[in-house]
């Protein structure tokens, strides 16, 4: 509604005897309807309405007025001023009432409703009062619906893009660069994606990203981890039961497929996904359908797959732990996220990054950093990806005051990990920029250097001979180093 609580109209007609004759209509009503303004041309109607924004609910205008501008192309220059604005069409006793084509150019044109005038002997109405009155109510309330749901689309849009603020990627480097690109290139259709990264690489943000910038953006985005679902609930999980498949069921259950139905499903760890499970999937992707347990008829549904892995998929296909159908259907569009330290100074962009969400979230200053703490950084490696760096900056937040030194760095609490790098094979970066103790270097020496062994050996009894020790004295000092 307007600004009062009358609705407002805007009456277009050129014979007063019309215009009274509509004026009289609705007088029985006339504490919430009134005319606002009358006017005898479609110029005339086109400057009130631009230059009284949003005062009119309601225009009736009559079809057969003087001047060029009337009709549909009237109709669709109101709108197009004011989308909301809510037309009503009076129209001469000469058009006929089953002319459907005359109709369906008002509709499309932007009418809300039209009526045919009774004919000049009935001097005191229009149309019947009660239906005229009906209509201009409905179109009131049609123009408020419409305004409303322009709002909520509005804060949705709103919110999903504080959600991709949230979910934002930080990097500038060529592999991320080309990952934000494909990211907003695939988005946009609706293939499954397979998701390649290391732990922690940010493989399960790059999905959610996927997802808020897919027309599937304001449905359901349903993360389920394969890895961590024990092998005989994974298919109850992803499809669901009926009450009474089996003993226990007590209940309906919906499957994670019905919960992200016209959303995103996000398979995570999906090389750990059990065979008899996979087959299931299979037939998802091909079929759209579900099969829940217990139930004979089938379940639509429309779902996107976002799978992600840390292992190399097409060799789990080679050694029979992967289906190699289902392995094509996942990886139409393959992602890679690379590890950290492939990123160059996104490591200081990330740096800075969780240095300002952690000091903002703990409600501290946010400290400067010293050049040499800033090489020591660079030079690390981050086994655990983003995840380890995010983490390194929320205790250095909590360790530091107002500058974070090499000292800050080197604190074991800090850069906790560096006993377990990962890349067994590199011998030259077990440094890391810190000095340790000799004990805990040793360790760390004695470490990569049997897992480097390990690497190259076919086997462990055939490693211990390489380096010259018994197996039995191999296996105990690997178990002390905790390698398996
Ligand atoms: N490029 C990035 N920009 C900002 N934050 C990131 C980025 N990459 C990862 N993160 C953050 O690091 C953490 C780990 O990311 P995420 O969970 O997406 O990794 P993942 O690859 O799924 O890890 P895992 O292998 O352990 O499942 C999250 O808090 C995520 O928001
Ligand atoms: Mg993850």
């Amino acid at each position: 509604m307007g600004k009062s609580d009358f609705i407002n109209i805007l009456l277009v007609e050129d014979e007063d005897f019309d215009v009274r004759r509509v004026k009289n209509t609705i007088s029985f009503y006339d504490t919430r309807i009134k005319i606002a303004e009358v006017v005898s041309n479609g110029m005339a109607a086109l400057d009130l309405i631009r230059s009284n924004h949003d005062k009119y609910d309601v225009v009736i205008m009559d079809y057969q007025i003087s001047g060029g501008l009337k009709g549909e192309e009237l109709i669709t220059r109101i709108r197009d001023i004011d989308p909301f604005i809510q037309i009503i069409v009076i129209t001469k006793m000469t058009i006929n009432i089953t002319n459907y084509d005359f109709a369906n150019n008002l509709l499309k044109a932007g009418a809300f409703w039209f009526c045919t005038k009774y004919p000049g002997n009935i001097e005191e109405y229009i149309y019947q009062p009660t239906d005229f009155i009906l209509s201009i109510f409905n179109a009131t309330e049609k123009k408020r619906l419409e305004k409303h749901r322009t709002r909520s689309d509005k804060k949705l849009s709103q919110s999903i893009e504080n959600m991709l603020e949230a979910k934002r990627i930080i990097g500038e480097s060529k592999p991320m660069l080309q990952l934000k690109e494909s990211i907003e290139r695939y988005s946009k259709s609706d293939v499954n994606i397979l998701v390649y990264g290391a732990s922690g690489t940010g493989k399960e943000l790059v999905a959610w990203n996927i997802h808020l910038k897919s027309k599937r953006k304001y449905e359901s985005f349903v993360p389920i981890n394969c890895g961590s679902i024990p092998s005989e609930l994974i298919e109850s999980e992803l499809f669901g039961y009926e009450k009474g498949a089996f003993t226990g069921a007590n209940t309906n259950k919906s499957g994670l497929f019905e919960i992200a139905h016209n959303g995103t499903l996000f398979l995570d760890e999906v090389a750990e996904l059990p065979l008899h499970a996979q087959v299931k999937l299979l037939r998802v992707l091909q079929e759209g359908e579900i099969e829940k347990i217990g139930r004979t008829d089938k379940v639509s549904v429309n779902v996107r797959i976002i799978a992600a892995t840390n292992k190399n998929l097409a060799n789990e296909v080679n050694n029979n732990r992967f289906r190699e159908d289902l392995y094509y259907r996942l990886n139409v569009v393959p992602l890679d996220v690379v590890s950290l330290k492939e990123r160059g100074n996104d490591i200081m962009l990330l740096f800075d990054y969780f240095l300002d969400y952690f000091s903002q979230d703990m409600g501290v200053a946010k400290p400067a950093i010293e050049e040499k703490a800033v090489e020591i950084l660079l030079n690390y490696k981050y086994p655990g990806n983003v995840r380890e760096l995010r983490n390194i900056v929320q205790r250095l937040v909590l360790n530091c005051t107002d500058v974070i030194t090499v000292k800050d760095i080197s604190n074991p609490i800090i850069l906790r990990n560096h006993v377990i790098l990962k890349d067994e094979t590199n011998f030259d970066d077990v440094y890391s920029g810190q000095v340790l103790p000799w004990k805990e270097m040793e360790k760390i020496f004695r470490t990569k250097y049997f897992k480097y062994v390990r690497s190259i050996s076919s086997s462990d009894s055939a490693a211990a001979e390489r380096l010259g020790l018994a197996p039995s004295n191999f296996y105990r000092m690997c178990k002390e180093l905790g390698l398996k």
